[in-house]
């Protein structure tokens, strides 16, 4: 088992381990006050994992109860939110007690919102099941639900107590969002760590899947410390992001995030005129089945890249690599951004 310590905010750790799932009780009887807990699941992780969860925090004497949502980003929105803040207040839970939230990101982000607005606050706990959810989502204290007008627009920085990884859970991840979730463990060797680029490039990942998250996961962690509230050096993270988030809106959403998040970052690196790097990222995200073709061209792209939440007033921050390992961000007027585009699109 492998444990990264966080020290945003609030100090926590994120454990990575085979066989963490039936150890969540003892994890948060030693962690929290109160013995009441709600875990939160979607319909696709509940049938295969909540009921290990549920014994583990029986076992270790809390009473628990849980709540099921639909899988899936429309379960992301404020009728969920209100569900769960209820089934909180229905279970009784004490500033002393946990909500706990098993699944990918949906369910993660969704009950941290409801975490972090209960009683004006309660402790939660990441049990995140997918790729993205433990190398991206369940750390760092973004939480939030969609609102008709958008993603993510209604939420709160609240971080977890404790994460709780087990790569295990991996094994019944269908292939497409495997590949959602490499994109994402791409980029992190792309902007911090050429040494990671490289395992991903040639390692059989299945043999290296533990390293690989607890890896991803250190170096999300540096990102939040130096810049919790997303001002700096967080952007970095952004990286494959504003082109990406332009892909998944023409393509109405038929592209998923890490798919477009793939060919943003081919993208980018073209624009920043870094056609190596780009060449390297294309060959590594095919290896994982990330088609990084553009189907779109500059015009289609262009009001997507202008709506990205970068965008302040007249500038846009981009996010361009240097090198293998590392990346930059540099703010471009918008007038100058159809150029950028249309150099990352060139073929
Ligand atoms: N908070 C943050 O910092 C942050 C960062 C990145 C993304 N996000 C959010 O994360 C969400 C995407 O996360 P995601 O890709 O995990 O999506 P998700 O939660 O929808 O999970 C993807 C699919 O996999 C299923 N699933 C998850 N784990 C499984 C398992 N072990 N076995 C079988 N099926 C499983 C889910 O039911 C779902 O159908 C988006 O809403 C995004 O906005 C948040
Ligand atoms: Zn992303």
């Amino acid at each position: 088992m492998k444990t990264v310590c966080v020290n945003a905010s609030k100090q926590y750790e994120v454990k990575i381990g085979t066989g963490l799932l039936d150890t969540v009780g003892q994890e948060a009887a030693a962690l929290l006050r109160g013995r009441r807990a709600v875990v939160v699941s979607d319909t696709n992780v509940a049938p295969r994992y909540l009921q290990r969860v549920l014994d583990s925090l029986h076992t270790a004497g809390f009473s628990a109860q849980s709540v099921v949502i639909n899988a899936g980003e429309a379960s992301k929105n404020t009728d969920t939110f209100v569900k769960l803040v209820n089934a909180f207040a229905d279970a009784g839970l004490t500033r002393a007690d946990a909500a706990f939230a098993l699944g990918g990101g949906v369910v993660g982000d969704a009950t941290g919102f409801a975490a972090a607005c209960y009683l004006r606050g309660i402790d939660y706990i990441q049990i995140p099941t997918s790729l993205l959810a433990m190398t991206d989502s369940s750390v760092g204290g973004k939480t939030a639900v969609d609102l008709p007008s958008g993603k993510n627009l209604c939420g709160a920085f609240h971080q977890p107590s404790l994460v709780l990884c087990d790569p295990d859970t991996l094994s019944t991840l269908p292939a497409h969002f495997f590949a959602d979730g490499m994109a994402e463990v791409i980029k992190y060797g792309v902007i911090r760590d050429a040494a990671l680029f490289k395992t991903l490039c040639t390692k059989d990942i299945q043999t290296v899947l533990e390293d690989v998250v607890a890896r991803c996961v250190q170096l999300k962690r540096d990102v939040v410390q130096a810049d919790e509230f997303d001002h700096g050096v967080r952007q970095l993270l952004n990286f494959g992001h504003t082109m990406g988030h332009a892909i998944e809106q023409s393509s109405n959403f038929t592209i998923s995030h890490g798919h477009a998040v793939a060919i943003g970052m081919v993208l980018a690196s073209k624009a920043a005129g870094q056609a190596e790097i780009a060449e390297e990222i294309r060959v590594c995200c095919e290896r994982y089945g990330l088609n990084t073709a553009c189907p779109y061209d500059t015009q289609t792209l262009l009001p997507g890249c202008l709506h990205d939440k970068k965008t302040s007033g007249t500038v846009i921050q981009v996010v361009e690599p240097q090198k293998m390992g590392h990346c930059v961000t540099r703010a471009i007027p918008t007038e100058q951004l159809a150029d950028w585009i249309m150099r990352g699109v060139e073929k």
